[in-house]
Protein backbone atom coordinates (compact mmCIF):
# COMPACT_ATOMS: atom_id res chain seq x y z
CA UNK A 1 0.00 0.00 0.00
CA UNK A 2 1.63 3.26 -0.96
CA UNK A 3 0.68 6.49 0.89
CA UNK A 4 2.09 8.64 3.33
CA UNK A 5 -0.39 7.75 6.42
CA UNK A 6 1.34 4.32 6.31
CA UNK A 7 4.58 4.99 5.95
CA UNK A 8 6.81 2.41 7.87
CA UNK A 9 9.68 4.73 9.06
CA UNK A 10 8.19 4.60 12.54
CA UNK A 11 6.83 2.04 15.04
CA UNK A 12 3.41 3.26 14.59
CA UNK A 13 3.76 3.29 10.53
CA UNK A 14 5.48 -0.56 10.10
CA UNK A 15 2.36 -1.69 12.49
CA UNK A 16 -0.43 -0.32 10.62
CA UNK A 17 1.51 -1.64 7.57
CA UNK A 18 1.06 -5.38 8.79
CA UNK A 19 -2.06 -4.24 10.03
CA UNK A 20 -3.63 -3.32 6.98
CA UNK A 21 -1.92 -5.47 3.97
CA UNK A 22 -3.93 -6.83 1.21
CA UNK A 23 -5.99 -10.02 1.91
CA UNK A 24 -4.02 -12.79 1.84
CA UNK A 25 -5.41 -16.20 0.62
CA UNK A 26 -4.12 -18.36 3.18
CA UNK A 27 -3.88 -22.39 2.40
CA UNK A 28 -5.00 -23.89 5.77
CA UNK A 29 -8.13 -23.16 7.19
CA UNK A 30 -7.10 -22.08 10.84
CA UNK A 31 -5.08 -19.19 8.90
CA UNK A 32 -8.25 -18.26 7.20
CA UNK A 33 -10.28 -17.96 9.75
CA UNK A 34 -7.82 -15.37 11.67
CA UNK A 35 -7.44 -13.59 8.70
CA UNK A 36 -11.29 -13.16 8.88
CA UNK A 37 -11.35 -12.12 11.84
CA UNK A 38 -8.53 -9.74 10.81
CA UNK A 39 -10.68 -7.91 8.42
CA UNK A 40 -13.84 -7.83 10.76
CA UNK A 41 -11.64 -5.70 13.14
CA UNK A 42 -10.51 -3.25 10.57
CA UNK A 43 -14.22 -2.11 10.79
CA UNK A 44 -15.78 1.03 11.67
CA UNK A 45 -16.56 0.99 15.73
CA UNK A 46 -17.45 3.60 18.13
CA UNK A 47 -14.20 5.32 19.88
CA UNK A 48 -12.22 2.81 18.61
CA UNK A 49 -13.52 0.74 21.67
CA UNK A 50 -13.11 -2.58 19.61
CA UNK A 51 -16.67 -4.18 21.44
CA UNK A 52 -16.02 -7.50 20.25
CA UNK A 53 -14.51 -11.06 20.53
CA UNK A 54 -14.79 -13.96 17.84
CA UNK A 55 -15.12 -17.79 19.30
CA UNK A 56 -13.51 -19.56 16.20
CA UNK A 57 -14.78 -23.46 15.44
CA UNK A 58 -14.51 -25.33 12.38
CA UNK A 59 -17.28 -24.17 10.19
CA UNK A 60 -18.13 -21.03 12.46
CA UNK A 61 -16.99 -18.22 14.11
CA UNK A 62 -18.98 -16.46 16.69
CA UNK A 63 -19.24 -12.94 17.14
CA UNK A 64 -19.64 -11.77 20.88
CA UNK A 65 -20.06 -8.36 22.40
CA UNK A 66 -17.17 -7.31 25.02
CA UNK A 67 -19.63 -5.46 27.45
CA UNK A 68 -16.03 -4.69 29.46
CA UNK A 69 -15.96 -2.11 26.29
CA UNK A 70 -18.96 -0.55 26.67
CA UNK A 71 -18.79 3.43 26.56
CA UNK A 72 -21.77 3.96 28.74
CA UNK A 73 -22.41 7.52 29.09
CA UNK A 74 -22.46 8.29 25.23
CA UNK A 75 -24.20 4.95 24.33
CA UNK A 76 -26.67 3.53 27.59
CA UNK A 77 -28.88 1.38 25.58
CA UNK A 78 -25.59 -0.14 23.41
CA UNK A 79 -26.56 1.21 20.24
CA UNK A 80 -23.09 2.06 19.45
CA UNK A 81 -21.70 -1.26 20.21
CA UNK A 82 -24.25 -3.20 18.17
CA UNK A 83 -23.72 -1.14 15.42
CA UNK A 84 -19.94 -1.68 15.44
CA UNK A 85 -20.48 -5.86 15.49
CA UNK A 86 -22.69 -5.16 12.17
CA UNK A 87 -20.29 -3.12 11.07
CA UNK A 88 -17.32 -5.84 11.88
CA UNK A 89 -20.14 -8.23 10.39
CA UNK A 90 -19.85 -6.74 7.18
CA UNK A 91 -16.20 -6.82 6.64
CA UNK A 92 -16.22 -10.55 7.57
CA UNK A 93 -19.04 -11.76 5.18
CA UNK A 94 -16.97 -9.44 2.14
CA UNK A 95 -13.48 -11.22 3.00
CA UNK A 96 -15.28 -14.52 3.35
CA UNK A 97 -16.93 -14.37 0.03
CA UNK A 98 -13.30 -13.32 -1.52
CA UNK A 99 -11.18 -16.50 0.19
CA UNK A 100 -14.66 -18.75 -1.03
CA UNK A 101 -16.51 -19.41 2.31
CA UNK A 102 -20.04 -18.13 2.03
CA UNK A 103 -20.97 -17.01 5.07
CA UNK A 104 -24.51 -17.19 6.83
CA UNK A 105 -25.07 -14.60 9.40
CA UNK A 106 -27.54 -15.38 12.24
CA UNK A 107 -27.95 -12.46 14.80
CA UNK A 108 -28.19 -13.31 18.43
CA UNK A 109 -27.83 -10.84 21.52
CA UNK A 110 -25.55 -12.93 23.22
CA UNK A 111 -23.69 -13.42 20.21
CA UNK A 112 -23.84 -13.21 15.93
CA UNK A 113 -23.51 -16.66 14.82
CA UNK A 114 -21.73 -16.87 10.93
CA UNK A 115 -21.63 -20.48 9.46
CA UNK A 116 -19.12 -20.64 6.84
CA UNK A 117 -19.88 -22.91 4.08
CA UNK A 118 -17.48 -23.47 0.94
CA UNK A 119 -18.84 -21.32 -2.40
CA UNK A 120 -16.58 -20.00 -5.60
CA UNK A 121 -14.25 -17.37 -4.48
CA UNK A 122 -16.46 -13.95 -4.97
CA UNK A 123 -13.78 -11.10 -5.20
CA UNK A 124 -14.96 -7.53 -4.92
CA UNK A 125 -12.96 -4.05 -4.83
CA UNK A 126 -15.20 -3.67 -1.47
CA UNK A 127 -12.60 -6.37 0.27
CA UNK A 128 -9.80 -4.28 -0.76
CA UNK A 129 -11.24 -0.76 0.67
CA UNK A 130 -11.36 -2.89 4.06
CA UNK A 131 -8.15 -1.75 4.60
CA UNK A 132 -8.42 1.33 3.58
CA UNK A 133 -11.47 2.78 4.81
CA UNK A 134 -11.40 5.32 7.48
CA UNK A 135 -13.13 7.99 9.52
CA UNK A 136 -11.78 10.93 7.82
CA UNK A 137 -12.00 14.20 10.04
CA UNK A 138 -10.43 16.55 7.62
CA UNK A 139 -12.50 19.37 5.81
CA UNK A 140 -13.73 18.24 2.44
CA UNK A 141 -13.50 20.25 -0.22
CA UNK A 142 -16.90 21.77 -0.56
CA UNK A 143 -17.71 20.29 -4.03
CA UNK A 144 -21.22 18.51 -4.89
CA UNK A 145 -21.23 14.99 -5.65
CA UNK A 146 -22.21 14.07 -9.06
CA UNK A 147 -25.22 11.92 -9.17
CA UNK A 148 -23.47 9.03 -10.50
CA UNK A 149 -21.60 8.69 -7.31
CA UNK A 150 -24.85 9.43 -5.12
CA UNK A 151 -26.54 6.15 -6.65
CA UNK A 152 -23.35 3.94 -6.28
CA UNK A 153 -23.70 5.31 -2.90
CA UNK A 154 -27.14 4.57 -2.16
CA UNK A 155 -27.21 1.18 -3.88
CA UNK A 156 -24.13 0.48 -1.19
CA UNK A 157 -26.72 1.46 1.49
CA UNK A 158 -29.39 -0.58 0.75
CA UNK A 159 -30.32 -3.58 3.63
CA UNK A 160 -33.81 -4.73 4.22
CA UNK A 161 -34.78 -2.92 7.72
CA UNK A 162 -32.58 0.27 6.94
CA UNK A 163 -33.54 3.47 5.39
CA UNK A 164 -30.64 6.06 4.09
CA UNK A 165 -31.48 9.48 3.71
CA UNK A 166 -29.35 10.88 1.53
CA UNK A 167 -29.53 15.23 2.17
CA UNK A 168 -27.21 16.94 -0.23
CA UNK A 169 -29.67 20.29 -0.52
CA UNK A 170 -27.13 22.94 1.40
CA UNK A 171 -30.14 23.83 3.31
CA UNK A 172 -30.17 20.50 4.32
CA UNK A 173 -26.96 20.22 5.19
CA UNK A 174 -27.35 23.78 7.41
CA UNK A 175 -30.03 22.01 9.08
CA UNK A 176 -28.41 18.96 10.11
CA UNK A 177 -25.57 20.71 11.18
CA UNK A 178 -27.78 22.93 13.50
CA UNK A 179 -28.57 19.47 15.65
CA UNK A 180 -24.71 18.75 15.35
CA UNK A 181 -23.98 22.08 17.22
CA UNK A 182 -27.13 21.53 19.86
CA UNK A 183 -26.35 18.23 20.26
CA UNK A 184 -22.08 18.75 20.52
CA UNK A 185 -22.51 21.77 23.52
CA UNK A 186 -25.22 19.44 25.31
CA UNK A 187 -22.16 16.64 25.26
CA UNK A 188 -19.19 18.95 25.96
CA UNK A 189 -21.14 20.61 29.00
CA UNK A 190 -21.57 17.16 30.39
CA UNK A 191 -18.58 16.10 32.56
CA UNK A 192 -19.11 12.10 32.42
CA UNK A 193 -19.40 12.69 28.47
CA UNK A 194 -15.79 14.53 28.38
CA UNK A 195 -14.19 12.16 30.87
CA UNK A 196 -15.16 9.12 29.06
CA UNK A 197 -14.07 10.36 26.02
CA UNK A 198 -10.59 11.53 27.56
CA UNK A 199 -10.14 8.09 28.18
CA UNK A 200 -10.01 6.61 25.06
CA UNK A 201 -7.54 9.52 23.78
CA UNK A 202 -4.72 7.83 22.99
CA UNK A 203 -2.20 11.24 23.26
CA UNK A 204 0.79 9.59 22.12
CA UNK A 205 2.46 7.36 19.52
CA UNK A 206 3.61 5.24 22.77
CA UNK A 207 0.52 4.96 24.35
CA UNK A 208 -1.76 4.25 21.24
CA UNK A 209 0.49 1.50 20.05
CA UNK A 210 0.76 -0.31 23.74
CA UNK A 211 -3.37 0.10 23.82
CA UNK A 212 -3.79 -0.42 19.87
CA UNK A 213 -7.13 1.05 20.31
CA UNK A 214 -8.73 4.37 21.29
CA UNK A 215 -8.76 7.45 19.67
CA UNK A 216 -5.49 8.72 18.46
CA UNK A 217 -4.80 12.55 19.04
CA UNK A 218 -2.94 12.76 15.12
CA UNK A 219 -6.11 11.08 13.50
CA UNK A 220 -7.87 14.48 14.21
CA UNK A 221 -5.36 16.54 13.51
CA UNK A 222 -4.25 17.02 17.00
CA UNK A 223 -0.48 16.81 18.40
CA UNK A 224 1.17 14.17 20.32
CA UNK A 225 1.69 14.53 23.92
CA UNK A 226 2.85 13.09 26.78
CA UNK A 227 -0.08 11.55 28.86
CA UNK A 228 -0.07 13.72 31.68
CA UNK A 229 0.24 16.86 29.55
CA UNK A 230 -2.68 15.89 27.00
CA UNK A 231 -4.68 14.61 30.11
CA UNK A 232 -4.31 18.27 31.21
CA UNK A 233 -4.42 20.36 28.24
CA UNK A 234 -7.67 18.13 27.01
CA UNK A 235 -10.16 19.38 29.84
CA UNK A 236 -8.73 22.76 29.49
CA UNK A 237 -8.37 23.21 25.81
CA UNK A 238 -12.07 21.59 25.18
CA UNK A 239 -14.61 23.98 24.23
CA UNK A 240 -17.97 24.29 23.27
CA UNK A 241 -17.18 27.25 21.11
CA UNK A 242 -14.27 25.96 19.28
CA UNK A 243 -16.04 22.37 19.26
CA UNK A 244 -18.70 23.56 17.35
CA UNK A 245 -16.55 26.28 14.86
CA UNK A 246 -15.02 22.88 13.45
CA UNK A 247 -17.76 20.89 13.51
CA UNK A 248 -19.82 23.81 11.13
CA UNK A 249 -16.08 23.83 9.12
CA UNK A 250 -16.54 19.81 8.56
CA UNK A 251 -20.28 19.90 7.45
CA UNK A 252 -20.11 23.18 5.27
CA UNK A 253 -17.08 21.59 3.42
CA UNK A 254 -19.25 18.25 2.38
CA UNK A 255 -20.81 17.52 -0.06
CA UNK A 256 -23.72 15.40 1.75
CA UNK A 257 -24.83 14.05 4.77
CA UNK A 258 -25.92 10.44 4.65
CA UNK A 259 -28.52 9.79 7.84
CA UNK A 260 -28.94 5.65 8.78
CA UNK A 261 -32.43 4.61 10.34
CA UNK A 262 -33.49 1.56 11.41
CA UNK A 263 -37.02 0.50 10.64
CA UNK A 264 -37.09 -0.59 14.60
CA UNK A 265 -35.13 0.79 17.57
CA UNK A 266 -33.58 -2.29 18.64
CA UNK A 267 -29.83 -4.52 18.80
CA UNK A 268 -30.95 -6.62 15.62
CA UNK A 269 -31.92 -3.30 13.57
CA UNK A 270 -28.76 -1.38 15.39
CA UNK A 271 -26.72 -4.44 13.78
CA UNK A 272 -28.20 -4.27 10.62
CA UNK A 273 -27.78 -0.45 10.42
CA UNK A 274 -24.00 -0.96 10.84
CA UNK A 275 -23.50 -3.48 8.23
CA UNK A 276 -25.41 -1.37 5.73
CA UNK A 277 -23.46 1.70 6.66
CA UNK A 278 -19.81 -0.25 6.54
CA UNK A 279 -21.18 -1.11 3.34
CA UNK A 280 -21.76 2.32 2.25
CA UNK A 281 -18.50 3.22 3.57
CA UNK A 282 -16.44 1.05 1.87
CA UNK A 283 -17.97 1.46 -1.18
CA UNK A 284 -16.92 5.29 -0.53
CA UNK A 285 -13.54 4.43 -0.35
CA UNK A 286 -13.69 2.78 -3.42
CA UNK A 287 -14.71 5.82 -5.03
CA UNK A 288 -12.21 7.73 -3.49
CA UNK A 289 -15.19 9.77 -0.59
CA UNK A 290 -14.21 9.83 2.21
CA UNK A 291 -16.28 9.45 5.07
CA UNK A 292 -16.88 10.88 8.97
CA UNK A 293 -19.57 10.47 11.68
CA UNK A 294 -21.38 13.65 13.04
CA UNK A 295 -23.19 11.68 15.26
CA UNK A 296 -24.47 14.48 18.26
CA UNK A 297 -27.63 14.47 17.01
CA UNK A 298 -28.20 11.02 17.53
CA UNK A 299 -26.28 10.82 20.97
CA UNK A 300 -28.26 13.26 22.66
CA UNK A 301 -31.94 11.33 23.21
CA UNK A 302 -33.73 15.05 23.57
CA UNK A 303 -31.59 16.27 20.27
CA UNK A 304 -32.39 13.56 18.56
CA UNK A 305 -36.01 13.46 20.01
CA UNK A 306 -36.45 16.74 17.62
CA UNK A 307 -33.84 15.68 15.51
CA UNK A 308 -36.15 12.96 14.00
CA UNK A 309 -39.39 15.19 13.88
CA UNK A 310 -37.45 17.74 11.95
CA UNK A 311 -36.58 14.27 9.21
CA UNK A 312 -40.56 13.22 9.77
CA UNK A 313 -39.55 10.46 11.38
CA UNK A 314 -42.02 10.62 13.93
CA UNK A 315 -41.24 8.16 16.43
CA UNK A 316 -38.72 6.73 14.39
CA UNK A 317 -35.25 6.77 15.58
CA UNK A 318 -32.39 8.36 13.45
CA UNK A 319 -29.44 6.04 13.92
CA UNK A 320 -26.18 7.82 12.54
CA UNK A 321 -24.95 10.65 11.20
CA UNK A 322 -22.15 10.43 8.12
CA UNK A 323 -21.04 13.40 6.22
CA UNK A 324 -19.63 12.22 2.64
CA UNK A 325 -17.22 14.33 0.44
CA UNK A 326 -13.82 14.52 -1.23
CA UNK A 327 -10.82 15.70 0.76
CA UNK A 328 -7.36 14.19 2.32
CA UNK A 329 -6.70 10.94 3.82
CA UNK A 330 -5.58 11.02 7.20
CA UNK A 331 -3.33 9.15 9.60
CA UNK A 332 -4.84 5.31 9.85
CA UNK A 333 -6.20 3.93 13.27
CA UNK A 334 -4.50 0.95 14.98
CA UNK A 335 -6.76 -2.44 16.28
CA UNK A 336 -5.29 -4.62 18.74
CA UNK A 337 -3.91 -8.13 17.86
CA UNK A 338 -5.76 -10.45 16.30
CA UNK A 339 -4.78 -12.97 19.62
CA UNK A 340 -6.33 -10.36 21.58
CA UNK A 341 -10.17 -10.82 20.53
CA UNK A 342 -9.98 -14.66 20.12
CA UNK A 343 -11.90 -16.38 22.87
CA UNK A 344 -10.23 -19.03 23.95
C1 LIG B 1 -21.56 3.44 16.02
C2 LIG B 1 -20.40 4.36 15.76
C3 LIG B 1 -20.44 5.67 16.22
C4 LIG B 1 -19.38 6.53 15.94
N1 LIG B 1 -19.48 7.86 16.33
C5 LIG B 1 -18.50 8.72 15.97
C6 LIG B 1 -18.65 10.13 16.19
O1 LIG B 1 -19.68 10.61 16.67
N2 LIG B 1 -17.64 10.95 15.82
C7 LIG B 1 -16.51 10.49 15.23
O2 LIG B 1 -15.61 11.28 14.91
N3 LIG B 1 -16.35 9.16 14.97
C8 LIG B 1 -17.32 8.28 15.32
N4 LIG B 1 -17.19 6.94 15.02
C9 LIG B 1 -15.99 6.49 14.31
C10 LIG B 1 -15.03 5.72 15.20
O3 LIG B 1 -14.41 6.57 16.14
C11 LIG B 1 -14.01 5.03 14.29
O4 LIG B 1 -14.67 4.06 13.51
C12 LIG B 1 -12.90 4.36 15.10
O5 LIG B 1 -12.15 5.32 15.79
C13 LIG B 1 -11.95 3.56 14.21
O6 LIG B 1 -11.40 4.37 13.22
P1 LIG B 1 -11.58 4.07 11.68
O7 LIG B 1 -13.05 3.95 11.40
O8 LIG B 1 -10.95 5.24 10.97
O9 LIG B 1 -10.89 2.77 11.38
C14 LIG B 1 -18.24 6.07 15.27
C15 LIG B 1 -18.21 4.74 14.81
C16 LIG B 1 -19.30 3.89 15.03
C17 LIG B 1 -19.29 2.49 14.47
Amino acid sequence: MTNTSLASDDGYGATLCALRSPLSEPLEHGALLLELVRCATLAANGHNTQPWRFELSPDVISIQPDLSRRTPVVDPDEHHLWVSLGCATENLVLAAAALGKHANVVFGTQQVHVALDNAMPLRSPLVDAIFQRQCTRAEYDGQPMPTDVLQELTRAADRRGVRLLLLTERAKIEGVLDYVTQGNSAQIRNRAFVNELKNWIRFNEADALAAGDGLFSRLTGNPTLPRWLGNMMFSMLLSEKSENEKCVKQMRSSAGVAVFVGEHADPAHWFEVGRAYEHFALAAATLGVRTAFLNQPVEVPAVRTQFAQWLGLGAGRPDLVVRFGRGPRMPYSLRRPVAEVIVR
